[in-house]
């Protein structure tokens, strides 16, 4: 949510921001700008719109220098304009900062400052930390960004930097921010996309963390002015994997890569049909487990509750991550929570785990983002080892947290000593090959998708553990394509859907051959009765339900804890499609941002 790249250094700076700032894009694309200090000036460019129409202004080809910081904003407080995109002034124009977070307690700041004669000019929260910092400034930057923390309520990852001071600060409370060592040069950023390509050596800063970064060195503080060493950290991603390799879309990309990054989910964590994971956890000992989650993670959570209930045998709870922090959740002593996320970084589920770590409960997480918060937080986790996932809408990330899910589930069952069932294992290694298969159908999903592009809402039906694929499905057309989309239990619909079922309604079944097959058969039949256009996900023997279906997507079978892998993938082309025919750029869906770092 809002992406930050700094630089120090003798590179070519503008190029350098601009590109970071494009592979941060993800994080937010409502307004961009730069800040350059040159001959002791702060030189300013910003612009409403996407990091294109902020490069194309010619005014940037005048700048040059050594530092400079730069933002992709996502809104937050005030409108996507030019005034509020980031980098904000002080009053003297001597201070530039560029923010992610929310400053909440700014009205209070903003009276204060206005009282002591501080124009303030944009509707941001963010500008007050610009006017704070010139508020105690004396000489000494540092000092005064740490004074003006102490008066800041709220989350913030910043990048501060001013016209006479060779130097970046940074800071960080709840919003992610790296540090990218170099040789002779320093970057900052919020994530490390923005560097990959200059460097693999970062620092994550921790929360109430301060940095004062050199061209040549750094140093890091806690708020309190206590020095604090840190770790320099390898980054395992490559700079193809940051790339759109010749897809239009890093979503397809990221669809396409899933029969891939799954052996990697899976690579070293079954040996001689035992499941090896590194987690902290007396598995004897768990009465209950609550897992808790946003988004298409938390859909992800859903599924995993029918794995582990079925596998693990301990009762299962799945609690939005939003809702599981301010409700004072009853957690007793042998519960375990696992907190799932694509990022690491969802402001709503690290309050979650943290709300979970002060009743002194267990904690592990599924991740994908080696360093990040939550990861970092857990006692111990698993990591999904797909990549990075650059699409806002996440697609390898889902299908990788359910095979971890099963994973935990096994290891978990092999823990308490219950024998494991070793065609499941099997099954996980064939399951590459099958996914394979479905996403050799995506131009017959296109066609599918050409004919229902122009349908105004969407019905997703699913039973049991694919109850959460047609909410999943159903979230991926809505957030890509703007076409309303619901997700509701098959069965469910007689109890109220069915009122919106007339010919124009296309309703997405998700119905592989299991045990509720012949109930989702009469399910489509009540559909099919009140002229519904059905679309069906059904396995590739089936030779019934392709009678009522007005379009089919035929998958491989698989057993009942694979199958939502197998049937969401088909999902995901579908929305996929429609959204690219609907020419919308599928990748910057509007007011959305990939990690949501606020609350
Ligand atoms: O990084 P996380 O998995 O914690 O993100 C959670 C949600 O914000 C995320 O899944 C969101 O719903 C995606 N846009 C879904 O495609």
């Amino acid at each position: 949510m809002c992406g930050i790249i700094g630089y120090i250094g003798n590179k070519n700076i503008v190029p350098l921001l601009l590109n970071g700032l494009k592979k941060l894009e993800y994080r937010g694309y409502d307004s961009a700008g730069i800040c350059i200090v040159s001959n002791n000036r702060l030189h300013l460019v910003k612009k409403k719109g996407e990091i294109s129409q902020l490069a194309k202004n010619p005014e940037l080809n005048e700048i040059n220098g050594n530092i400079g910081i730069a933002h992709t904003r996502w809104a937050t407080h005030g409108e996507p304009n030019k005034i509020n995109a980031h980098p904000h002034f002080d009053c003297k124009k001597e201070i530039a900062i560029v923010h992610n977070g929310i400053i909440e307690n700014y009205h209070a700041l903003k009276e204060l400052l206005e009282k002591e004669g501080h124009k303030i000019v944009s509707d941001t929260d963010s500008e007050i930390v610009a006017h704070l910092v010139e508020k105690f400034y004396s000489g000494n930057l540092e000092n005064a960004v740490i004074k003006a923390l102490k008066c800041v309520e709220g989350a913030f990852g910043l990048a501060i930097i001013n016209n006479s001071e060779e130097k970046i600060i940074v800071a960080r409370r709840g919003s992610p921010l790296i540090i990218g060592i170099g040789k002779n040069e320093m970057f900052v950023a919020s994530d490390v996309a923005a560097i990959l390509n200059h460097t693999k050596k970062v620092i994550y800063l921790h929360d109430n963390e301060i940095a004062v970064i050199t061209k040549q060195d750094y140093s890091i503080k806690n708020l309190e002015g206590k020095q604090i060493d840190k770790k320099i950290c390898e980054i395992k991603w490559t700079v193809d994997q940051i790339e759109k390799g010749g897809f239009k879309h890093f979503m397809l990309k990221e669809i396409f890569e899933q029969s891939n990054v799954i052996k990697n989910t899976l690579r070293g964590r079954i040996k001689d049909s035992k499941i090896k994971l590194t987690l902290n956890l007396n598995t004897n000992l768990i009465n209950r487990i609550i897992i808790t989650a946003c988004g298409t993670s938390w859909h992800a959570a859903l599924i995993g509750k029918h794995i582990i209930e079925k596998i693990a045998e301990i009762p299962v709870e799945v609690d939005y991550a939003s809702e599981f922090r301010y409700r004072n959740p009853i957690i007793k002593e042998n519960d375990l929570i696992i907190a799932i996320s694509q990022s690491g970084e969802t402001a709503d589920t690290i309050a979650a785990v943290k709300e979970a770590k002060s009743k002194r409960t267990k904690t592990i997480s599924i991740i994908n983002v080696v360093g990040s918060t939550i990861a970092r937080e857990v006692d111990s986790g698993v990591y999904l080892h797909a990549g990075p996932e650059i699409g806002v809408a996440s697609t390898k990330a889902f299908t990788c947290q359910i095979v971890s899910l099963l994973l935990l589930a096994l290891f978990i069952r092999q823990e308490k000593g219950l024998r494991l069932d070793k065609k499941i294992l099997q099954e996980l290694s064939i399951l590459p090959k099958k996914i394979k298969q479905v996403l050799k159908k995506s131009d017959e999903i296109r066609k599918v998708a050409e004919k229902f592009k122009d349908s105004k809402n969407f019905l997703y039906l699913g039973r049991g553990i694919n109850f959460p694929v047609a909410l999943e499905g159903a979230l991926k057309l809505k957030e890509i394509s703007y076409i309303h989309a619901e997700g509701y239990p098959a069965a469910e619909m007689k109890h109220g859907p069915i009122a919106l079922i007339d010919e124009n309604m296309p309703v997405v079944f998700v119905s592989p051959k299991d045990h509720t097959y012949e109930k989702i058969l009469n399910n489509m039949e009540e559909i099919k009765a009140r002229k519904g256009r059905i679309i069906a996900v059904i396995n590739e023997e089936d030779e019934k339900l392709n009678k009522v279906a007005e379009d089919i997507f035929r998958v491989p079978k698989t057993r009942a804890e694979l199958s939502p892998i197998i049937n969401i993938i088909s999902l995901q082309l579908l929305a996929y499609h429609i959204a690219d025919l609907k020419g919308i750029d599928v990748d910057k869906p509007r007011n959305l941002a990939k990690s949501v770092t606020v609350e």
